[in-house]
C-alpha cells in the first residue's frame, strides 16, 4: 500500500509500542517529559504510581519519608488532587502516555495522622473520597507497597476496604507484597483474598522470590498464583535481572549478597560502589556504612536467575521495568528492559518465541490494565508503534554502565506521530493521559 509518508521498514518488525507495566516515572513524566530512557526502547506508554508511592494526591511541610523520596522531595509533591496531577500532565506533554495508579502510600500520608497504624474509621473514608475522586479525574487504579513503613500498617480490611472504591469505578489493583522472602506464600494468598474482597483485578508487583534461602520456591509461587487466576483475574510484572533496586534498607542489608550503592544524600561520592568495599574503606560493618550512607538508595543481588526466567515465562507475565529514574547510578533495568526481553532472553536465549515477548509487553498488559485500543496493530486502534529490526535488538545498560541507549530500535510512533528514532532522538511529545474514564471521555 502506499499513502503520503513511506516507511522503508525493509528486514525491520513492527509491532505495538511497549507498555511499561511498573514504573516510576510519576515526576519524570512532568521534569524531563521527552522520557528518553523509555521511548528509546520502543516503550510508547508507562504505567506510573507502583509500589504505593504516587505523586498524587498529597503534600508535604517536610521531605516525604522513604519510600516516597523515592520521587523526589517536598518540592516534587504538588497535586493535593489527582486533577491537578492530569492537568500537568497536559502541560508538560511527556512523549509517553501514562496510565496512573493512585498509591496506598501516598493516600495514608495525606489522610492518615500515624502512619504506623491502621487507618481509623474518619481517615478511611477519607481515603475512599480521595479514591472516588481520582478515579473520577482519570486514574487507572490502586497501587499498595505493603513492603514498605509508610504503608505496612494498614492490614487486609484497610486495602480492600479501599480497593472496593476503585473496583466500583473499574480500576485496577497492584501490590508491592507485605513479603518477598521467606512468607512470600503468605503474601500471595493475603493479596488474593484482599483482591476478592475488593473483587478487583489484582497485578502482583515485580515478582521474586528474594534472598537465597528462598531460591528456586517460584515452583511454589507460580502454581499459587495460576490456581487463583483460575478464580479470579491475577497477573504479574517482572524485569529481566536477578537484582532489585529501592532505598538502602537496614533490613536488607546482608553478606548473604552483593549490594551496589544507587544514590546516597551524605556520601555521594559512593555512588556506583558495593557496600562492602565501602565497609572496608571505612573500616566498620555492613550494616554500620549502610547508616552512614543513608538515606540511599541500592541495588540488591538477592535472586536466582533461574527464578527469574520461570517468573518471564509464565503466561500470566508481564514486562515492566521498575526503573528509578532518579537515581544517580539507576538500576540497569530503567534504559535496557524491553531490548533485553526481546533480544537477549526472547532471540539469544530463547526462553519463549519474539512474539511471545511482544504480548508480555503490548496486548496483555493493555488488557489487563484495561487501556483501550491500545497494545495491539489493528484499524481504529491507536498508532503506538515500533519498528525494530529482529536480529540486532538488544540492550546495553549494565549494572557498571546504567545509563546506555539500546541498540535496533527504528522508530517509535506515539498516537500516530514519529517521537523517536535514534539518529534524531526524541522528536514529538504526542503522549496523553490513558486509562481509567480516559478510555470513554479520550479523543
Ligand atoms: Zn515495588
Ligand atoms: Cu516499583
Amino acid at each position: 500500500a502506499t499513502d503520503a509518508i513511506e516507511v522503508d521498514a525493509a528486514g525491520l518488525a513492527l509491532a505495538p509500542g511497549f507498555i511499561d507495566a511498573h514504573t516510576h516515572d510519576d515526576r519524570i513524566v512532568l521534569d524531563k517529559p521527552d522520557m528518553l530512557p523509555k521511548i528509546s526502547q520502543g516503550v510508547t506508554s508507562v504505567v506510573v504510581g507502583n509500589c504505593g508511592i504516587s505523586l498524587a494526591p498529597v503534600t508535604f511541610e517536610s521531605d516525604p519519608p522513604a519510600p516516597m523520596n523515592l520521587l523526589g522531595g517536598r518540592e516534587a509533591y504538588q497535586f493535593p488532587r489527582f486533577a491537578a496531577y492530569a492537568n500537568a500532565l497536559r502541560q508538560s506533554a511527556p512523549a509517553v502516555n501514562v496510565a496512573a495508579l493512585i498509591g496506598h502510600s501516598a493516600l495514608r500520608l495525606a489522610a492518615v495522622r500515624d502512619v504506623g497504624r491502621k487507618a481509623n474509621s474518619a481517615e478511611l473514608a477519607e481515603m475512599c473520597a480521595l479514591a472516588d475522586a481520582a478515579m473520577n479525574e482519570g486514574a487507572t487504579g490502586f497501587s499498595t507497597g505493603l513492603f514498605y513503613p509508610t504503608n505496612a500498617a494498614a492490614d487486609e480490611e484497610e486495602v480492600s476496604a479501599i480497593a472496593a472504591r476503585f473496583a466500583r469505578q473499574g480500576g485496577i489493583y497492584a501490590t508491592h507484597m507485605r513479603d518477598e522472602f521467606d512468607r512470600v506464600l503468605d503474601s500471595i494468598d493475603e493479596t488474593v483474598r484482599t483482591a476478592n474482597a475488593a473483587n478487583i483485578p489484582v497485578v502482583v508487583s515485580h515478582h521474586k522470590c528474594a534472598g537465597p534461602a528462598n531460591w528456586g520456591r517460584t515452583f511454589e509461587t507460580l502454581p499459587r498464583l495460576e490456581a487463583a487466576a483460575a478464580q479470579h483475574r491475577v497477573n504479574l510484572d517482572v524485569y529481566p535481572y536477578a537484582a532489585g533496586s529501592t532505598n538502602l534498607r537496614m533490613d536488607l542489608v546482608t553478606s548473604d549478597y552483593p549490594i551496589r550503592i544507587s544514590w546516597s544524600k551524605p556520601h555521594p561520592e559512593m555512588t556506583g560502589r558495593e557496600l562492602s568495599s565501602i565497609a572496608a574503606e571505612w573500616g566498620c560493618d555492613l550494616h554500620e556504612a549502610a547508616r552512614r550512607l543513608d538515606p540511599a538508595g541500592a541495588i540488591y543481588f538477592q535472586m536466582d536467575e533461574a527464578d527469574v526466567r520461570r517468573v518471564m515465562s509464565s503466561r500470566l507475565a508481564m514486562i515492566g521495568s521498575d526503573g528509578l529514574p532518579h537515581d544517580i547510578h539507576p538500576h540497569p533495568r530503567l534504559w535496557g528492559t524491553f531490548p533485553r526481553v526481546i533480544g537477549h532472553y526472547a532471540r539469544d536465549q530463547k526462553l519463549f518465541p519474539v512474539e511471545t515477548a511482544i504480548h508480555k509487553m503490548t496486548g496483555l498488559t493493555a488488557r489487563v490494565f484495561n487501556l483501550a485500543d491500545r497494545g495491539l496493530l489493528k484499524p481504529g486502534a491507536f498508532a503506538d508503534l515500533v519498528l525494530f529490526d529482529p536480529a540486532t535488538i538488544i540492550d546495553k545498560a549494565t549494572y557498571d554502565v546504567p545509563q546506555a541507549l539500546s541498540l535496533g530500535i527504528a522508530r517509535v510512533y506515539v498516537n500516530g506521530r514519529l517521537a523517536f528514532t535514534p539518529e534524531q532522538g526524541v522528536i514529538a511529545r504526542a503522549g496523553r493521559l490513558i486509562g481509567g474514564r480516559n478510555n470513554v471521555h479520550g479523543e
